[in-house]
């Protein structure tokens, strides 16, 4: 399918971003433009709307955009860490289960896995229905070309874009869902994030949620106090629910394990 983006300098303005992006078998180099005339360069098939690095605001924003972090995140760290922080035994295979289940991606539907990272979540959406579009979106090109490579190697089309979260680059009503893993904890200006989710998300759409919470032993509380001084924050279920809930988004379903909590999102 042709991606239809909303252009970053004139919200009117469109740009449509041919199939052949998201195909990574085949490395797509040039530029992409509105009908307004701005331009934006893709490279290696990540589409690129930011050009510069952002500023960042946050110990845990600068880490994601070190090339290192892109390259050990998934195996070293992510793939292990929902036993570690359930305290109990979480394979990530469970995890897809759940986001499989919860997200019911379907066939011509569209999705967006936001804060991306290594596209985890993109690429089971994508194992899980072949015939449904994925958007990958991160502001880190380490953490986009990571993606790239590991989705190439699945053999996983997706579009992969490079873009900021608090000012999303789609129209109204875009997505059939949304999958978002552990991005809310590291966001700042989480709730411009999540209005700007509300708004690209139809509204029988789907907004499956991964995030942490405040931990209730003390040892956890502190430990958690001490990370946040790096930019990663946690709110007690109460308080999340309560943020999705201004953001214009109901609970359907939640499940909490140790600190992780997964929700099922919809719009009201
Ligand atoms: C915890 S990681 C995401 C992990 C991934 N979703 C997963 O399930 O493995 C958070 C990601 O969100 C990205 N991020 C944070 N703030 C963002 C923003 N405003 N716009 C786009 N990406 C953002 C970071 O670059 C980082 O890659």
């Amino acid at each position: 399918m042709t991606l239809e983006l909303r252009s970053p300098v004139n919200e009117r303005a469109d740009i449509m971003v041919p199939d052949e992006v998201s195909s990574l078998a085949t490395p797509f180099n040039g530029a992409v433009c509105s009908q307004d005339g701005d331009e934006y360069q893709v490279t290696n098939n990540i589409i690129d709307l930011l050009g510069e690095e952002p500023g960042f605001t946050s110990i845990a924003q600068s880490t994601n955009h070190w090339k290192l972090t892109a390259a050990i995140y998934e195996d070293i760290w992510r793939k292990r860490s929902l036993s570690l922080l359930s305290g109990e035994d979480f394979p990530i295979e469970k995890e897809h289960e759940l986001l499989i289940e919860w997200t019911a991606p379907k066939e011509g539907g569209l999705y967006l896995d936001f804060g991306c990272s290594t596209a985890l979540y993109g690429r089971a959406l994508k194992a899980a229905q072949k015939k449904a579009d994925i958007v990958a979106l991160d502001f880190s090109s380490q953490m986009l070309e990571e993606a790239r490579f590991k989705a190439e190697a699945d053999e996983t089309d997706l579009f992969l874009l490079r873009a900021d979260g608090r000012n999303l680059p789609f129209f109204s009503k875009t997505f059939d869902g949304i999958v978002m893993g552990g991005t809310l904890n590291e966001l700042t200006e989480e709730l411009k994030v999540l209005y700007e989710a509300h708004r690209v998300i139809k509204e029988d759409g789907v907004f499956f949620m991964m995030h942490l919470i405040k931990a209730d032993a003390w040892y956890g509380r502190l430990l958690q106090e001490s990370v946040s001084l790096g930019g990663i924050r946690f709110w007690t279920v109460d308080e999340s629910n309560k943020l999705f809930n201004q953001a214009g988004f109901r609970v359907e379903e939640q499940l909490t394990k140790g600190i992780v909590c997964f929700t099922k999102l919809r719009p009201k």
